[in-house]
């Protein structure tokens, strides 16, 4: 598995650095508010977990699952709900958690989504932004890393649904996925 790896972005030190931070922005922007943390499955997992710790404010978490890639490593474009929230979201404010915005497509479907419903209010967090893939006009609101565009794998992103539980942030050989 390591030996596809050809560099190392971003070492688990330095993603528990950086998410410490974000999570300090966060406490502060939702001091006294009703937060509920919003998980993309599967890739925002590992992310969610370590965020949560550092989010000193109560709150409660949940999971969405939608598909828009297949067994590829380009966006199809179609974004269908595979697992919804089972209760209503009008008396909280969301923060979607995800690990990357690459196209876009996902969170500019899950934001409109969830904003139909009524919410106090919507906001993204994600770990990497590759904004040079970026295909319809979608902004997170905290973003740990900007990243070039480059086939990254670890820490919830996958290649096949491999690699997610690699401890950090790494570039695949072209090997692995050609
Ligand atoms: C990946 C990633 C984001 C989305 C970003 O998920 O975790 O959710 O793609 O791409 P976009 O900005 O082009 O929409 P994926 O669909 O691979 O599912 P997974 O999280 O289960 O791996
Ligand atoms: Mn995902
Ligand atoms: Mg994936």
């Amino acid at each position: 598995m390591e030996d596809q790896i050809s560099k190392i972005l971003f070492s688990r030190e330095e993603l528990l650095k950086r998410i410490a931070e974000l999570g300090e922005e966060i406490t502060r922007d939702y001091q006294g508010k009703n937060l509920l943390v919003l998980a993309i499955l599967k890739g925002a997992v590992p992310f969610m977990a370590d965020l949560i710790h550092q989010i000193k404010i109560p709150l409660a978490y949940d999971f969405m699952a939608v598909s828009s890639y297949g067994a590829s490593t380009t966006s199809s474009g179609v974004v269908r709900i595979m697992k919804d929230l089972e209760r209503s979201v009008e008396d909280v404010h969301i923060l979607i958690v995800e690990d990357i915005v690459d196209t876009g497509l996902t969170l500019k479907y899950l934001k409109e989504n969830l904003t139909a419903r009524n919410p106090e209010s919507v906001k993204i967090v994600t770990l990497l932004d590759k904004p040079d893939r970026r295909k319809v006009d979608v902004k997170p609101d905290y973003n740990g890393f900007k990243i070039p565009d480059e086939f990254v794998v670890g820490y919830g992103l996958d290649f096949n649904e491999q690699y997610r539980n690699l401890p950090y942030i790494g570039i695949l050989k072209p090997e692995a996925y050609q």
